[in-house]
């Protein structure tokens, strides 16, 4: 568990910073029942991503790739931000243009929660881009039609995510890199730092002087690297610094 000393000195980092970056992974949503990837009950301990999450496995069989996102869409709309995700709007609304978000979670509970200024690097479950036009759409159906198609081109619907083996959004990619480099202060919440490039951003942050602070359940593959890694649930710390 995260020491009061520890949390101090957090927020002593914190108030002395100019620019801060804030990057999450799907342990912020933990705390509001959303699954993790990789933790006890991670959906890929009972997935196979290769089936699921990837451009070839929606051209094979773009029934079951819906069916697991319909699945995943109505698992979350039963959810609500937490007190982390509460917390880093606060942030946002103190800072204004001195910070900025970049989440890998598709889940949309940081918009709900009210964050503007943020990166949705893997996509949006609630969005659809059109595999004909490309024009991409928020959807909130549930469930969807197992095969869904563009009202304007009538082809086949995908989810606006970015599966293994796609690259990040252009304008994505530039913009966390110009956050990234501008910050003084990068906050990493609840990832378990693997999946590239998200895994190489506290390193990117480190290169250029910053202080990286992390905070998970447990150590990560950046912990050495950070310059303080607090252990707890997100919903109990990410309140606590800011
Ligand atoms: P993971 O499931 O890999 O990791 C979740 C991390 O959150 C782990 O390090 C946990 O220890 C931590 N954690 C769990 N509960 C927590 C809590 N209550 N408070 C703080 N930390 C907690 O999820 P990501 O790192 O986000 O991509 O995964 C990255 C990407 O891999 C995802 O965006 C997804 C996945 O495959 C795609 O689907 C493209």
């Amino acid at each position: 568990m995260a020491t009061h000393n520890q949390i101090l000195l957090a927020r002593n980092h914190l108030a002395s910073a100019q620019n801060v970056t804030i990057l999450t992974g799907a342990g912020i949503s933990a705390d509001s029942g959303v699954p993790t990837f990789r933790g006890a009950d991670g959906l890929w301990r009972n997935f196979r991503a290769e089936d699921l999450a990837t451009p070839e496995a929606f051209e094979r069989d773009p029934r079951l790739v819906w069916e697991w996102y319909n699945w995943r869409r109505e698992l979350i709309a039963t959810k609500q931000p937490n007190p982390a995700h509460d917390a880093l709007v606060t942030l946002e609304r103190q800072w204004t243009d001195r910070m900025w978000l970049i989440t890998q979670n598709v889940d949309g509970l940081h918009r709900t929660a009210g964050s503007e200024r943020l990166s949705e690097i893997h996509g949006n479950i609630w969005k659809v881009r059109c595999t004909g036009c490309g024009v991409i759409s928020e959807n909130r159906e549930i469930p969807l039609p197992t095969l869904p198609t563009c009202r304007l081109c009538h082809a086949l619907l995908r989810p606006h995510i970015v599966w293994f083996g796609e690259s990040l959004w252009e304008e994505d990619l530039r913009r966390c890199d110009e956050v990234l480099r501008a910050c003084d202060l990068l906050l990493v919440i609840g990832t378990s730092g693997i999946v590239y490039p998200a895994a190489g951003f506290a390193s990117v942050a480190k290169d250029v002087g910053a202080v990286v602070i992390e905070i998970n359940l447990e150590s990560t593959p950046q912990s050495d690297l950070v310059d303080l890694s607090l252990q707890g649930r997100a919903k109990d710390l990410v309140p606590l610094l800011l």
